[in-house]
Parts: C-alpha cells; sequence; structure tokens
C-alpha cells in the first residue's frame, strides 16, 4: 500500500505533496502545489514524470509488459484484428458483432479522399519523403472536414476519429504511388483493412494485388503491435498540440511529423539502412563498438528504449511474424535477417547492452517484415503512423474528455543573463 502524501522540507519548511495512486506501475507524487512553495521540478526528456492520467495503456518496463486497456499485447496480436484494436483503444473495449458492423461501415464509408486533396500531392516533388507528404496532407484536412470539428463534442471527435482512421491509409499508400508517378489506386472495401492498404500500395491499373492471408494477418499484427504506446514522443505531441484547441487533424500533423525521427517511430527505416551498411557479418563487431563509443553519435537502431528494461514484447512477436513471412514467401535464407538475428545475438551477449539492459526493440524485426512484403524502406515510418493513428485519436479523446486537462505549458530552469540595460 503506498503512502497517500509525501513530506519534504523546502527552505527549512516541512510540506506535504499528495500521492497518485495508480492502478497498476508506480504511483506519481503530485507536484502542482510547488510552484506555490516556489519551487519547479526538472526532469529534460520527462523520465520520471507523469504528464496526465490515461486508462487506455499500460506499460511495464521490467516486466517487458504491453497491455491495451487491460488485454496483453500477445492476446491482441492472436486474436484481434487492427479494427478490433482501434475500437478498444478509443472506447474501452472490443466491439461486439453488432458494433463491429456499425463501425466497418462507417470506417469504409471514410476511406476516400475528398476529390481535391488528390491536388495537394501534386504540390510535392516526385521524390518527397512519404512522411513529408502525409504530414502535409493529413495537416490540410482540416480545410476539408470542417463539418465535423466541435472538439468539445463528442459524436464530433468521433466521427473526426474515424476519418483519420480510415482516410491516413489512403494518404500513406498515395504518397508512396505518388513518388512512383503512378495513378493513384482507390481503397476496395471488400478488402480487411491491412489488406486494403497492400492493395492501394501494390495494385496497379494492368495487375490486382493478389491478397496473401498469410502476408495480410502479418501485417494486421504489425499495425496491432504498433498502434499505441501511452505516452510517447509523438502521442505526447498530440496531447500537448490538443491541449490548445487545436483542431484534430492538425494534431494528428504534429504526431506524424514527431514520430518521424530516427530515435522514434523512424527507427524501422534506420534499422534497415544501418543492416544494409553493415552488410556482412564480419562487420558486425565495429558497429558494436561504436553504439558503444560515447564520443561516437552511432546508435544500434532498433535496440533501447525509454521504458522497456526488459525484451520489448513487440519485438518478440515482430521476430517469430518475421519467420512465418519469410517461411511463406521462401525467403529463409534472407541475408538481412540472418545478419539482423546474428547482431541481436552479439549485441545481447554483449557487457554494455546487458549492463545497460538494451534489447532489440519493436523497431527492429518490423522492418525486416515489411521489407520481404515488398514495402519500401521510405514507407516504413508512414506504416508505422497510419497505425498510431489509433492510439494518437484515442489519447487525444481521453484528453478533451478530461476534466484535468490543462494547455501543456512545461516551465524550465533559467539559465541566462540577469537582467541587464542596453548601453
Ligand atoms: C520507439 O517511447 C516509446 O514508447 C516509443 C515506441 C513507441 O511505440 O511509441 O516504443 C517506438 O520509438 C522505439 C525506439 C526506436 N528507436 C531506436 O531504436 C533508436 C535507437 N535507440 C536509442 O536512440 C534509444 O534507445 C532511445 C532513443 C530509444 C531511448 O533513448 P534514451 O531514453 O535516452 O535511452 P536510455 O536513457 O535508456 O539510455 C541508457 C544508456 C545511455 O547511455 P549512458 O548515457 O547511460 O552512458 O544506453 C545508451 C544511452 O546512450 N543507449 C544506447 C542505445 N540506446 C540507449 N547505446 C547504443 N545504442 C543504442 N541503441
Amino acid at each position: 500500500m503506498t503512502k497517500e502524501k509525501i513530506k519534504v522540507v523546502l527552505d527549512g519548511k516541512e510540506r506535504e505533496l499528495p500521492v497518485i495512486e495508480s492502478t497498476i506501475g508506480n504511483p506519481s507524487i503530485d507536484i502542482r502545489k510547488l510552484g506555490k512553495y516556489n519551487y519547479f521540478t526538472y526532469d529534460p526528456g520527462f523520465t520520471s514524470t507523469s504528464a496526465c492520467t490515461s486508462k487506455i495503456t499500460y506499460v511495464d518496463g521490467n516486466k517487458g509488459e504491453l497491455l491495451y486497456r487491460g488485454y496483453p499485447i500477445e492476446q491482441l496480436a492472436e486474436k484481434c484484428d487492427y479494427l478490433d484494436v482501434s475500437y478498444l483503444l478509443m472506447h474501452g473495449e472490443l466491439p461486439d458483432q453488432a458494433q463491429k458492423t456499425v463501425y466497418l461501415k462507417s470506417i469504409a464509408s471514410h476511406s476516400l479522399l475528398h476529390d481535391q486533396l488528390n491536388n495537394i500531392f501534386g504540390g510535392f516533388r516526385r521524390d518527397a519523403h512519404p512522411m513529408a507528404v502525409m504530414v502535409g496532407v493529413v495537416g490540410s484536412m482540416s480545410a476539408f472536414y470542417f463539418d465535423n470539428m466541435d472538439i468539445n463534442d463528442p459524436n464530433h471527435r468521433q466521427i473526426s476519429a474515424q476519418r483519420l482512421i480510415a482516410k491516413i491509409p489512403t494518404i500513406a499508400a498515395w504518397s508512396y504511388t505518388y513518388n512512383l508517378g503512378l495513378p493513384f489506386v482507390y481503397p476496395k472495401n471488400e478488402y480487411d483493412f491491412g489488406t486494403n492498404f497492400l492493395h492501394m500500395l501494390f495494385s496497379r491499373p494492368y495487375k490486382d494485388y493478389e491478397p496473401n492471408p498469410i502476408i495480410s494477418k502479418a501485417f494486421e499484427k504489425i499495425l496491432i503491435l504498433h498502434a499505441d504506446h501511452e505516452q510517447n514522443a509523438s502521442t505526447s505531441t498530440v496531447r500537448l498540440v490538443g491541449s490548445t484547441g487545436a483542431n484534430p487533424y492538425a494534431c494528428i500533423a504534429a504526431g506524424i511529423a514527431s514520430l518521424w525521427g530516427p530515435a522514434h517511430g523512424g527507427a524501422n527505416e534506420a534499422t534497415l539502412r544501418m543492416l544494409t551498411e553493415i552488410k556482412d557479418e564480419s562487420r558486425i563487431k565495429q558497429y558494436i563498438n561504436r553504439a558503444k563509443d560515447k564520443d561516437d553519435e552511432f546508435r544500434l537502431m532498433g535496440f533501447g528504449h525509454r521504458v522497456y528494461r526488459n525484451q520489448d514484447p513487440r519485438a518478440i512477436i515482430m521476430k517469430e511474424t518475421c519467420h512465418e513471412v519469410l517461411d511463406e514467401l521462401g525467403l529463409n535464407d534472407d541475408p538481412i535477417f540472418k545478419l539482423a538475428m546474428k547482431l541481436e545475438k552479439i549485441a545481447l551477449e554483449d557487457e554494455y547492452f546487458i549492463e545497460k539492459k538494451l534489447y532489440p526493440n519493436v523497431d527492429f524485426y518490423s522492418g525486416i517484415v515489411m521489407r520481404a512484403i515488398g514495402i519500401p524502406f521510405s514507407m516504413f515510418t508512414a506504416v508505422f503512423a497510419l497505425a498510431r493513428t489509433a492510439g494518437w485519436v484515442a489519447h487525444w479523446n481521453e484528453m478533451m474528455m478530461s476534466d484535468e486537462s490543462k494547455i501543456g505549458r512545461p516551465r524550465q530552469v533559467y539559465k541566462g543573463k540577469t537582467k541587464r540595460d542596453i548601453k
């Protein structure tokens, strides 16, 4: 049983600070009164700071456990599809048959884009990175879908959330086909969510993409594993932008921009580029040594995590999925996959990684699966973004419903000049 409050001595005076209980995991010290005692706390990167209360996702870094609304990620990846999970994240329960039918119908009806949105793609260079296109096109959605944008109306929030979940796969797929100079492929709503995306990515006017049930199931798993992860950098970005009252499309565009960084969602693309650069098992050691060298900027992409001090449960599932997909496609001897497994083995036996508790994260194997499916490196983070949209809109909605939410405005430790006059 944790304490209900703690005592601190500030400037010789004993002060009491309440402790906020959690259902599972660390309690938090409520420091909101500290400003009154003329103190702030200092925590760059928010390593030990709870920015909000949430009921959506729980990550236990020590156990290597991930729960969406209390359900273990292993069970969701095995027994559900992505739309079940997106419904669960938003509404708190898995949909029953009737709810799923209504939800599916709504997502299908929102999967197309306003025809004038297509023109925005044309404003980009053909070689623009798909993430740059996604940030721009998603941000411009508020110029087209302002009919349901009263952020204080729960129904409007639900429509905006479903529009984003339904349209972002189309935007992501079109950002790639635009890159190739190919015509946009429209969604076919008889396909499940993941297969529909692969159809829009790979179908051509002369040949339709042929769905493969093993690949479709693997891709749905990738989407489920990436759907949410509590207060990660991009979700915190969505919450911070949302706290100003910005419209949902602006919030999600900001989340996409934040996810793009190689330290975050861009790590899947960076991992594949790193493996391609390492090329041969004989070169692994030199890259491991670079990762350990404090004076070298290089980090082992796909390794380490702010929260996990044990195996990332998603990486374990992703590695199994890797085997399934490579098996199905007859790519078991894929040199990149073999290199990745060898790199993982060497790193996990290295004192530096053991001591710092650095394990492969979700991004270490996801790129190998996507590459095997035929998804180009430049689209890996776009896939992460379309999957994470479910988590982003759920957190945005939860924040908008919370009576605790305030505009996000951190303080600072000022280290600049004291007041002075211009001579
Ligand atoms: C995601 O937050 C989330 O939940 C994110 C995510 C999600 O689903 O939203 O899980 C998705 O972003 C996964 C992470 C993908 N990023 C990468 O794979 C990039 C490589 N990883 C590192 O950049 C790093 O591990 C981070 C960015 C992920 C975490 O950075 P932290 O929190 O600063 O790492 P840390 O404090 O745990 O590091 C402890 C030590 C440090 O050394 P010291 O200062 O103690 O000497 O380990 C070192 C770090 O320098 N370290 C690494 C390393 N990761 C951490 N050293 C070499 N290679 C690495 N990959």
